[in-house]
């Protein structure tokens, strides 16, 4: 029995079998990491023993440091076959259009693009007030990169009818300050590809790099196109494309923390090196962010990757394919839904026909933050989208290999959410809780409003969730992204408090 109240160091230590049985009962309260019934944050292939595998190659080299990759050869040969796999597919390597394609292992996504920003700023030295270029569906880690490097985000905006950027768009955004153009390989939010081909070839003619993120789902699209789906040019077979990310916990079914950052070759990754040697203590050459590195997830996902093979991935991308047009036509046989994008990767994302509200009764479409609140509790847990930029409220759906066995569920349960959705009705917020959500200015949010917002909400005491978030998601979405981005800081920051 787990001690709320109670500190990770006590006074006298604790058998290991009891430590484990609390992290187990710790873990109950989870969502399913397996079971594919979990379409956000964690990526099922649903082979048996690989978890094992992938844990025992985990434990193999826990304690490895990749800090320095001559006292530790082992990380050095599984990274370099790491990196060679993802530039083999993705147009890499010997006999290919880029047989100079360098890389590295990171953490994930999020510091693959940090550094492919910092690879670009640090090559453009003379550019004293750098910028980079990405389409408003550009995963929000370029704005971390930004906001980190101190680059400036200049952001062009979708077409709604495609999701993706116009061109002419991107290229007019182009500066002479711009360091690189980004675009995604798919998108995250709806899995859309971005017109690469031209987008690097505006990059290239601007004399600016161009990186391709294909963290989400730089795996699965070689994949697909083997199998027959019209997967557009996005790799390293696009002239113009410098730099592509592709994270191995996602689509390659890896444990959490590996990316891989390809550059075309060597001199496009040489700024991406950290190199220090004025101080007393050893001389720091740190390729990523981390200095120090477990070798923990670099062997689980090397292990990962012999295990499963090319042949593996591409019966596993044929499973998933199969989820996906299963889960779609589940959303096409619901009325009041409708698919945001026609899917053309992994991903599901679908909207309301027209959005409910607490003010408009005669909608035909349910309260999507009602659905995903009723999913839930039919056992299928989805990711909401909030209202952005003209976007109408989303519901996302990233479809892993595992969803395949459990699709045919989804459709009648999907259609008994939405009638339960319908019957319960619009959430109905208090008209000058809504009004102040559309009108407040971030700065002006006290810690007494958030207190009260929180209460309100369900949010903060004793650290729990609410069971519904929609109350949450109907606020957030009245609110401009800079008041979201405000609250859910002060609401995470009020679960974050540490047990003494
Ligand atoms: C397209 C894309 N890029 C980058 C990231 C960031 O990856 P991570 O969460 O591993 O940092 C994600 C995560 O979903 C993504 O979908």
């Amino acid at each position: 029995m787990i001690d709320e109240n109670g500190s990770a160091l006590p006074a006298h230590g604790v058998p290991a079998e009891r430590v484990l049985g609390e992290i187990r009962e710790l873990r109950g309260r989870d969502r399913p990491t397996h079971g594919g019934r979990l379409f956000a944050y964690v990526y099922d292939p649903g082979v048996a023993g690989l978890d094992e595998l992938a844990a025992a190659a985990y434990a193999e080299c826990a304690h490895v440091n990749g800090l320095d990759p001559t006292a530790f050869p082992s990380l050095l040969t599984m990274e370099n076959a790491l990196v060679g796999a993802a530039a083999r597919l993705l147009g890499g390597g010997p006999g290919t259009s880029a047989p100079e394609a360098v890389g590295s292992v990171t953490s994930g996504g999020t510091e693959s693009l940090i550094l492919a920003v910092k690879a670009a700023r640090d090559a453009r030295t003379g550019v004293a007030a750098p910028r980079i270029v990405v389409p408003a569906s550009a995963h929000a880690a370029f704005a971390k990169a930004a906001h980190y490097l101190r680059v400036e985000l200049d952001t062009v905006p979708l077409d709604p009818a495609t999701l993706r950027p116009a061109v002419a768009d991107v290229a007019a955004a182009i500066r002479p300050e711009t360091v690189l153009v980004a675009c995604s390989a798919p998108s995250y939010a709806h899995g859309v590809v971005d017109p690469v081909e031209r987008i690097a070839e505006v990059a290239a003619a601007a004399g600016v790099r161009c990186h391709v993120d294909a963290c989400f789902g730089g795996w699965t699209l070689p994949y697909l196109r083997r199998l027959g789906a019209p997967v557009p040019a996005f790799d390293f077979a696009v002239p113009g494309v410098t730099s592509i990310s592709v994270d191995l916990h996602k689509y390659a079914y890896a444990p959490k923390g590996v990316s891989v950052l390809l550059h075309r070759d060597p001199a496009l990754r040489a700024p991406q090196y950290f190199a220090y040697a004025d101080w007393p203590g050893y001389t720091m050459i740190n390729p990523v962010i981390s200095s120090t590195r477990s070798g923990g997830p670099i062997a689980a996902a090397y292990a990962t990757l012999r295990h499963l093979g090319d042949d593996g991935y591409l019966e596993l991308t044929r499973r998933t394919r199969e989820a996906v047009r299963v889960l779609a036509d589940a959303v096409r046989g619901v009325d009041g839904l409708r698919l945001v994008a026609e899917p053309e990767s992994t991903v599901v994302c679908f909207t309301a026909t027209a959005t409910a509200t607490a003010t408009a009764t005669t909608d035909s479409g349910p309260d999507l933050f009602v659905l995903v609140d009723e999913l839930a509790a039919r056992g299928w847990h989805t990711q909401p989208q909030l209202t952005y930029a003209g976007l109408p409220r989303s519901v996302h759906l990233t479809v892993t290999a595992a969803v395949a066995p459990r699709a045919a569920e989804f459709a009648p349960d999907l259609a008994e959410a939405v009638a339960a959705a319908r019957a319960a009705g619009p959430i109905a917020l208090p008209a000058e809780l809504l009004a102040l959500a559309g009108s407040l200015s971030p700065q002006a949010l006290t810690a007494d409003l958030v207190a009260g917002l929180a209460a309100g909400l369900g949010l903060g005491g004793g650290g729990g969730l609410p069971e519904r978030m929609a109350p949450v998601n109907t606020l957030l979405d009245a609110a401009p992204p800079a008041l979201r981005e405000r609250l859910l800081v002060e609401f995470v920051s009020l679960l974050q408090r540490p047990t003494h």
